[in-house]
C-alpha cells in the first residue's frame, strides 16, 4: 500500500474552518442524525445513478427489492437491477454505468434495484431531509453542493452489511476537501483516501472490484474512476413507500 498520510494532515475539530461537522456511516444499517447525507456506492449504484441522469433519464427510482421494481413496470419507465453483479431475468438493464452511458434516457424514469446501493439511498431518504448522490464521476459537483454548515453524514453503502473499501475511499475524498469538524469515522475515511495516490488503485483493491472482474465487467471499474466528468448532483426528491426518487434539484 502507498504510505498513509501523517495524522497532522487530518483536520481536527479545533481546526474546523466552518460550521460544518461530518460523520461517516460505514454501512447503511445505522445512519447517524444529520441535516444532509451523501450516499456513496461507487461500485456501482451511485455511479450508475449519476450516469443515468447524465444520459437523459428524468429521474431514478431507487428500490429495496427486485419485486418492488418489477411492480413499478409502466410505460415511461426502464427497469434496471443487479444481483451478484449480474442483470436478473426480466430487467432491461443491469447496474453498469458503461451500459447506461450508451443508453438514451429520453426523459424516462430509471427504476433501479441493486443489492446495496439503491436500498442505501432509500434508507438515507427515510432518515435525513436532504440526500445527495455522490461518486467519483461527480466528485467536484458533490463537494460544491454540500452546505457549508450543519451536520453532514456520508453514507457508505457497503457490501452485505460490511464496510466496502471503495466507498470509504470516496467518502474520504469528499471529506478531505470540506474543512469541517470530523468525527473519528470521518478521520478514518480521510486516512483511507490518503493511502491511495490513484483512485483506480483504491477501487481495484476492493473485493467488489474482484467480483466485477470475475463477471467480466472490469470496464465499469475504469469508468467509475472518471473523476469529475459529470457536473451534476442527483438529490432525493421524495420517498414513496419503500422507494426513493432521485432527480436533478430543478426537476423536483
Ligand atoms: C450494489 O448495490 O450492491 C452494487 O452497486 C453492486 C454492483 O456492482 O452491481
Amino acid at each position: 500500500l502507498p504510505e498513509a498520510p501523517a495524522p497532522s494532515a487530518v483536520r481536527g475539530p479545533d481546526q474546523s474552518a466552518s460550521g460544518l461537522s461530518v460523520d461517516v456511516a460505514f454501512t447503511a444499517s445505522q445512519i447517524p442524525r444529520g441535516d444532509t447525507a451523501v450516499v456513496v456506492d461507487v461500485l456501482r449504484a451511485t455511479s450508475t445513478i449519476v450516469q443515468a441522469l447524465a444520459a437523459g433519464f428524468g429521474s431514478v427510482r431507487c428500490c429495496r427489492t427486485l419485486e418492488a421494481a418489477r411492480d413499478l413496470d409502466r410505460p415511461g419507465r426502464v427497469l434496471a437491477a443487479e444481483r451478484d453483479c449480474r442483470r436478473p431475468p426480466g430487467f432491461k438493464l443491469g447496474n453498469s454505468p458503461v451500459e447506461i452511458a450508451g443508453t438514451s434516457g429520453g426523459g424516462d424514469q430509471l427504476v433501479l434495484a441493486t443489492t446495496n446501493g439503491s436500498p442505501a439511498v432509500v434508507s438515507a431518504a427515510q432518515a435525513v431531509d436532504k440526500v445527495l448522490i455522490g461518486s467519483l464521476l461527480n466528485l467536484d459537483a458533490t463537494v460544491a453542493a454540500i452546505p457549508s454548515s450543519g451536520r453532514l453524514v456520508v453514507v457508505c453503502s457497503g457490501t452485505a452489511g460490511a464496510p466496502a473499501l471503495e466507498d470509504v475511499y470516496v467518502a474520504g475524498r469528499i471529506i478531505e476537501r470540506l474543512g469541517a469538524e470530523l468525527s473519528d469515522s470521518a478521520r478514518i475515511a480521510v486516512c483511507v483516501a490518503g493511502a491511495y495516490g490513484d483512485p483506480r488503485d483504491a477501487l481495484a483493491a476492493s473485493a467488489d472490484a474482484r467480483q466485477l472482474i470475475a463477471t467480466q465487467q472490469g470496464c465499469d471499474i475504469d469508468w467509475c474512476t472518471r473523476e469529475s466528468t459529470v457536473d451534476l448532483v442527483p438529490e432525493a426528491a421524495f420517498s414513496v413507500g419503500d422507494a426513493a426518487v432521485v432527480a436533478l434539484p430543478n426537476d423536483k
